[in-house]
């Protein structure tokens, strides 16, 4: 078919040769191709953060992110994020502190929460909510959801032991 590139992502560790017109975003790769469907479509405008995936450990708006630029980079989904049936310490610390709601938003949250520690492991409140700006959530009132950072954060660095 014309206009269609051949194009290959690494997701969650695994290789996924696609064919995609070149305009196509990563998020609509990634759900409608991948079946991915972690990474929420909401605003496609960059102001919402549902549709936050990491690309090489940096938080980014698959909605605003051609899939083309995306060859090359390691890319994560929260769909990548438990290991072996055991959630990841960030998706227990926001169940355990009521950060999920109806969880529309929790996909983008969680992400950004490890984009964040990965470069900050000990985030002040103001790092915290300065990292999620851009994420919204109609549901929990943001208390909780910066409750489960801090939790995430505390618990992280206990198992490092620094
Ligand atoms: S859907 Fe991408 S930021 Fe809203
Ligand atoms: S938990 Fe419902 S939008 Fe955030």
């Amino acid at each position: 078919m014309k206009n269609l590139l051949p194009i290959s992502l690494r997701v969650n560790g695994e290789t996924h040769d696609v064919l995609v017109p070149p305009w196509r975003t990563l998020l609509e790769v990634l759900r409608e191709h991948l079946g991915l469907t972690g990474a929420k479509r909401s605003c496609q405008e960059g102001q919402c953060g549902t549709c936050t995936v990491l690309i090489d450990g940096k938080a980014v708006n698959s909605c605003l992110y051609l899939a083309v630029e995306a060859q090359g980079k390691d890319i994560q989904t929260i769909e990548g994020l438990a290991t072996g049936g055991n959630l990841d310490q960030i998706q227990k610390s926001f169940v355990q502190k009521g950060g999920i709601q109806c969880g529309f938003c929790t996909p983008g949250f969680v992400l950004a929460t490890k984009s964040l520690l990965n470069e900050n492991p000990n985030p002040s409140e103001d790092d915290i909510r300065t990292a999620m700006v851009g994420h919204l959530c109609r549901c929990t009132g943001y208390v909780q959801i910066i409750e489960a950072i801090q939790d995430a954060a505390s618990q992280l660095k206990h198992e490092s032991g620094n």
